[in-house]
């Protein structure tokens, strides 16, 4: 199925869910959706075929795949979650607007295009509507580097002789920018330095994935990140490792159903700042190897919380977990310190009863006994995995249409919370 087919199908589906049954079971995370959205660009340094496992089977993937074909690489993704990409084919990165501009990871294309050709051109980012979500840092980068950056027409249009390595200051510590001067930076001559650097685990995904292609990334996963540069880069096997920000979707719902939910297929580490809170509202949590253990029977308390960059609290995560705030007891204050745009899903919850007023980037929730089910829309990603949260837990019917926005980022969503126990199921119009 290609993302264009698939483009047309999901606007006209909707989700329904019968509120009020605890999830119980275990449920197994898939692929890390913002770790592969780098990877597979990443690929394009290569010039090589590569293996990547672990893939979630969602729309961006899908939509990466289709940017990936049309630039002339031979992609295979398969239902036992294997991607086989070869871009050997591709000798310019030029990405279609029609479909780059539907993903904030179209970005990638450019560091990735710039390293193999010093030559990209690719559509402005399009993306989940959280903000403002400016790529200056990602410019800034690439012209440290040595490539003139011009965007006209809603093209960003990079080029450079050469690209040589430079000292690299992230004025805001960004995600997208220290993956993409990463990936612009593996491949130019001697040494580049990234400090003010994401530590996000997926940033270590990705810089393991470079150096499995024969690159020298040291330092990811930290806020200095030194890089020196190779001749060439061949392809590789590499698995993604699993999305921390669905695993904790399912952790928030397991609380808000006051379930018992075994989250398998998870790196506990990479949740710390989730199960922190959720131990500080009353929920019980049991880490163990890799997976996670949730279980809340009694009332759970409100609570402060702030988003920050990892290993923070995700900012991924703060409208499921606003939701789950919105039924504990006494009142909880949120401050959204990364998107002043990630408040959207508030009016959409308010309409099932909830108490919440938002005032700027911070919102004071004020716990009510329970939710109503109510029609509602899912108005970005996260947004969207707030719905579902309200559904599961509201009293009633709760529909959710937008569907297409929760499909991005999680994979096989209803099947999953069935197989918790949950009553929920697509309709298609
Ligand atoms: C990535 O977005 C993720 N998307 C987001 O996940 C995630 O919320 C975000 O990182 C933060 O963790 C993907 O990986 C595809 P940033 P990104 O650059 O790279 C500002 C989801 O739900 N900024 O770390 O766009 C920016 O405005 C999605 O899965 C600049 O000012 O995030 C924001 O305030 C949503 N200039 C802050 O930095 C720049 O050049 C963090 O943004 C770049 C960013």
């Amino acid at each position: 199925m290609k993302a264009t087919d698939l483009g047309q199908l999901p606007y006209m589906e909707r989700l329904i869910i019968e509120g009020g049954y605890p999830l119980k079971g275990k449920i197994d995370v898939s692929g890390f959706k913002n770790a592969v959205l780098a990877i597979i660009p990443a690929t394009l340094l290569a010039g090589d075929k590569c293996i990547i496992e672990n893939v979630p089977l969602i729309s961006d993937v899908y939509i990466l795949k289709d940017i990936m074909t049309e630039l002339g690489a031979d992609v295979e993704l398969k239902y036992n979650n294997i991607m086989e990409i070869d871009t050997s084919k591709i000798k310019e990165c030029v990405a279609p607007y029609e479909l780059a501009k539907r993903l904030r990871a179209s970005y990638y294309l450019i560091g990735a295009a710039l390293g193999r050709f010093k030559e990209a051109k690719v559509s402005y980012p399009g993306g989940c509507d959280i903000g403002t979500r400016p790529i200056d840092q990602h410019i800034k980068g690439f012209e440290a580097l040595g490539s003139e950056v011009n965007i006209d027409h809603g093209l960003i249009k990079c080029r450079a002789d050469k690209l040589e390595g430079s000292k690299i200051y992230l004025d805001v510590v960004s995600v997208g920018a220290t993956i993409n001067i990463m990936l612009a930076a593996v491949l130019a001559e001697g040494k580049t330095i990234i400090e003010n650097a994401a530590k996000e685990p997926h940033i270590v995904d990705t810089a393991n994935f470079l150096n499995s292609m024969g690159a020298d990334v040291r330092g990811a996963g930290t806020d200095v990140i030194r890089i020196n540069g190779v001749e060439e880069l061949h392809g590789c096997t590499y698995s993604v490792i699993p999305d921390q920000i669905e695993a904790g979707t399912y952790m928030v719902a397991a609380a808000a159903t006051k379930g018992d939910v075994i989250v398998d297929n998870v790196i506990p580490k990479h949740l710390e700042s989730v199960t922190a809170k959720l131990k500080e509202i009353g929920v019980e949590v049991e880490e163990y190897g890799e997976s996670i253990r949730v279980c809340a029977k009694e009332e759970l308390k409100g609570a402060t919380i702030k988003t920050l960059p990892y290993p923070g609290f995700p900012t991924d995560l703060q409208q499921p977990m606003s939701v789950l705030l919105s039924v504990a007891e006494g009142t909880s204050v949120v401050t959204e310190s990364i998107f002043e745009g990630r408040f959207k899903y508030v009016d959409e919850i308010k309409r099932m009863g909830a108490n919440i007023k938002v005032d700027g980037r911070t919102s004071v929730i004020d716990g009510v006994k329970s939710l109503s089910g109510a029609k509602i829309s899912a108005t970005d990603l996260r947004a969207g995995a707030a719905c579902i949260v309200a559904g599961l837990i509201a009293n009633g019917a709760t529909e959710i249409e937008n569907v297409h926005h929760i499909d991005r980022g999680y994979e096989k969503v209803e099947q999953k919370l069935i197989n918790l126990g949950a009553k929920i199921r697509r309709v298609k119009e």
